[in-house]
């Protein structure tokens, strides 16, 4: 039997790591990955439950298959991620083509379930336990984490990598389907971390992104006790050579503490970009959402990052549009973001998610329309402050790690010596230049000529700073 597989990823990063561990597992067992769906017979879907609209294009895809499937049985059509475990059988119902379905805890499975489905054993499907269907102990060994070997080839760049420190979540937050798709809060074995993270930079990587829903949360007790939490982490992480950048996402404010700051500020590898998302800027909407905070515990916040890491660039989510959001609310929440000044926000519509809290108590109850114009209404307060706050940067020099061509440069012809190259700061502001692809991986000086709200433009700094000479230079490495 032929092994060509295709995935299609989609979601957050968590889903990306997840696609690079399926594969690098498949490659093992014998699998070649191809870049379109006509070459593979085994296509996976990595899906996504956070928003109802991500799920809808997922099951358009799949419609798309139907007769693919009819003209061509033998494919393998599979479904995994947070939406395999949210809707489970009823996508077998929606999409009867398919052969497999995989919740995220069961993904080491998938290597046996195209076996089976092979040896003719009908279709497959593997999903953890729900968050009410067992002993705690039981749900969690449910969902397993999936971390076997890391395979450079199959990350965007080989010098960058995720890394996963914890898997689900505890929060609860009431719109949000993440607990009950990605099961309880674990903290992965720091000592497994860490051997990871040996791992990638033996393989050449520079910079880690450490991954978790709530990841400066990150707690693991082990069995004599010891406590080990995201500051020591990154002190121990710190330690490994070759490894020059640590990033973390997503934060989650409560667990902000002076310690960990403190302990970034100490340590010269680590990222000061937070991403802490706030979601709305109103008391009473926090309290629906069940966020255990209040706008002034996030403002406190704000100061304690303010004092000690004071070159820290900080980004948040929004939810607009949440079951019971008056005018007087989003107002607030534009309030908050005026006071804050973040680097940049993630905004989104609200989206009911079935098996949640505000899905069974709430009523979603804002217009579609006064969805869209707050939505709109918060990107151009948020892009208007960005724009300002990347004034500050012209004439600077920025460091950045070169990541590759950017959009443009990617569209620019192979032969050519200059394309827009695209990097980014420690603290993560998107950086474009005039260079060379074979930049790529590399540290360096950037002075800044230009802003717009995304993006810093600039030109490699060079000791003899003349554009002739700097020419001279980016063509000749
Ligand atoms: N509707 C809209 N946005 C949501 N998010 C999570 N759940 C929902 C939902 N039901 C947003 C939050 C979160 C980000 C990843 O997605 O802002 O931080
Ligand atoms: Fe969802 Fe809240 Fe957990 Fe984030 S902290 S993953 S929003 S439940």
């Amino acid at each position: 039997m032929s092994k060509r597989l295709y995935i299609e990823t989609v979601g957050c990063q968590m889903n990306v790591l997840d696609s690079e561990m399926v594969v690098a597992d498949l490659k093992q067992h014998g699998y070649e990955l191809v870049a379109t769906p006509k070459e593979a017979d085994t296509l996976l879907f990595n899906t996504c439950s956070v928003r109802e609209h991500a799920e809808e294009k997922i099951y358009s895809a799949l419609g798309k298959l139907r007769q693919t499937k009819e003209r061509n049985p033998d494919k393998t059509i599979g479904v995994m991620g947070c939406m395999a475990q949210k809707d489970q059988k009823l996508i077998f119902q929606r999409a009867p083509f398919v052969d497999l379905i995989v919740g995220p805890g069961q993904l080491q499975q998938i290597p046996t379930l195209l076996e089976n489905i092979a040896a003719g054993k009908g279709r497959q499907l593997a999903v953890s336990l729900g968050r009410k269907a067992g002993s705690q102990d039981t749900i969690r060994r449910s969902h397993e984490t999936f971390d076997p070997l890391r395979d450079p080839s199959m990350r965007p760049t080989p010098f960058q990598a995720y890394l996963r420190i914890q898997i689900g979540c505890d929060k609860f937050c009431t719109y949000c389907v993440v607990p009950m798709t990605r099961g309880p809060e674990q903290g992965r074995n720091p000592a497994q971390i860490v051997a990871e993270a040996q791992i990638l930079a033996d393989q050449g990587c520079v910079e880690i992104t450490l991954l978790g829903q709530t990841v400066n949360s990150y707690r693991h007790t082990d069995e004599e006790g010891t406590v080990t939490r995201l500051s020591d982490l990154l002190r121990q992480l710190s330690e490994i050579e070759g490894i020059r950048r640590l990033k973390f996402v997503t934060s989650y404010p409560k667990d902000m503490t002076e310690e960990l700051l403190e302990t970034i500020r100490d340590l010269p590898k680590c990222s000061t970009y937070l991403h802490v998302p706030a979601q709305s800027g109103s008391d009473e909407q926090l309290k629906r959402m069940k966020r255990g905070y209040t706008v002034a515990d996030y403002m406190e916040m704000m100061e304690r990052i303010e004092r000690i890491l004071p070159e820290a660039s900080i980004s948040s989510d929004f939810i607009v549009g949440f079951c019971g959001e008056t005018e007087e609310d989003f107002q607030k929440t534009i309030d908050l973001v005026r006071r804050c000044r973040f680097k940049n926000s993630f905004i989104f519509k609200y989206s009911v998610r079935p098996g949640t809290k505000a899905s069974e108590r709430l009523e979603d109850d804002v217009p579609e329309d006064v969805k869209n114009r707050r939505n709109n209404e918060l990107l151009d307060v948020q892009n208007e402050i960005s724009a300002e706050d990347n004034l500050k940067f012209i004439g600077q020099t920025v460091e950045i790690l070169v990541e590759g061509p950017s959009k443009r440069g990617q569209k620019q012809p192979e032969e050519s010596p200059l394309v827009q190259m695209m990097g980014r700061t420690i603290c993560d502001r998107i950086v474009v230049y005039d260079g060379n692809r074979r930049q790529a991986g590399e540290f360096l000086p950037i002075e800044v000529t230009d802003v717009s709200s995304t993006t810093l433009v600039g030109r490699v700094k060079t000791v003899h700073s003349g554009p002739e000479l700097f020419q001279l230079q980016t063509l000749d490495r």
